[in-house]
């Protein structure tokens, strides 16, 4: 599944793929040559704006031909091969309630955040699982759950005028063939890495730490990412 073919041939839906995370990542993997289906809760948006995905995908690699498809989360969670859940947090855990039977026997890539705002900014929920990854993996027990992509920015995952990426991909889990997976699949976008950064118990502090990330890009009007030395 992770040499170069097999990869290819990997088909990654994305659940909540009409926001701009979501967008974001479909448009990127589409232009690596990942096939992409794009999810929403509503199929007709779905297709549209996997439509605009596609061409945007195209036009970034001269016109190479890319897939990307919509149709309705459930859909998509039930034709693709590996899943990435792009929902807000407020919706997370309806959402992957209703999709295990679907869902079961994938890996599922969560980049949930658990954030909410106040008048000092942008501060972590506090999650009864421990984190989002964990409910994920509460709830979708016959799948393998990865936390992924938490810390790559919607704004700069969008701007195709920047080709190549800078930053690395911490990857968490607890099945080493799906963490190998997902780092695979993060070291198709160009500039990309995937770390593994530990076990599904570690993914709070993955998930929190985009809360960090957040902060710095309002003091200095940035899209930062993270970049783990000396590995
Ligand atoms: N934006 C970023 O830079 C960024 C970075 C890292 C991680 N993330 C995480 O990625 C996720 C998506 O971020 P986003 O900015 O793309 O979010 P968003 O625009 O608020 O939501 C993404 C999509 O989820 C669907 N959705 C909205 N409310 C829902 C609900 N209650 N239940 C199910 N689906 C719902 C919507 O699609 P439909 O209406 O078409 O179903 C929406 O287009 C979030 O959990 C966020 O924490 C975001």
């Amino acid at each position: 599944m992770t040499d170069g073919r097999a990869m290819e041939d990997l088909v990654v839906g994305v659940l909540g793929g009409t926001g701009p995370q979501g967008r974001g990542l479909a448009v990127r993997l589409a232009a690596a040559g990942q096939r992409v289906l794009l999810g929403s809760r509503d199929a007709v948006r779905a297709e549209e704006v996997a439509g605009e995905v596609a061409a945007r995908a195209d036009a970034a690699t001269g016109g190479v031909g890319v897939s990307v498809r919509g149709g309705s989360n459930a859909d998509v969670a039930g034709a693709a091969d590996l899943v990435i859940v792009a929902v807000p947090y407020a919706g997370h855990a309806d959402t992957l309630a209703e999709l295990a039977t679907p869902l079961a026997g994938k890996v599922v890539v969560d980049c949930v955040v658990p954030m909410g705002w106040d008048e000092l900014g942008a501060y972590v929920l506090d999650v009864a699982e421990g984190s989002v990854c964990q409910q994920a993996a509460a709830l979708l027990p016959d799948s393998s759950v990865v936390g992924a992509f938490h810390h790559l920015s919607a704004v700069t995952l969008e701007d195709l005028s920047q080709p190549t990426l800078e930053g690395d991909v911490m990857v968490v889990g607890d099945v080493r063939e799906a963490t190998d997976l997902v780092q695979a699949l993060a070291g198709r976008l160009p500039g990309m890495r995937g770390v593994y950064a530990g076990r599904l118990r570690n993914a709070r502090q993955v998930e929190a730490l985009t809360i960090n990330l957040v902060s710095v890009n309002r003091r200095y009007k940035a899209h930062a990412g993270v970049r783990i030395t000396d590995v």
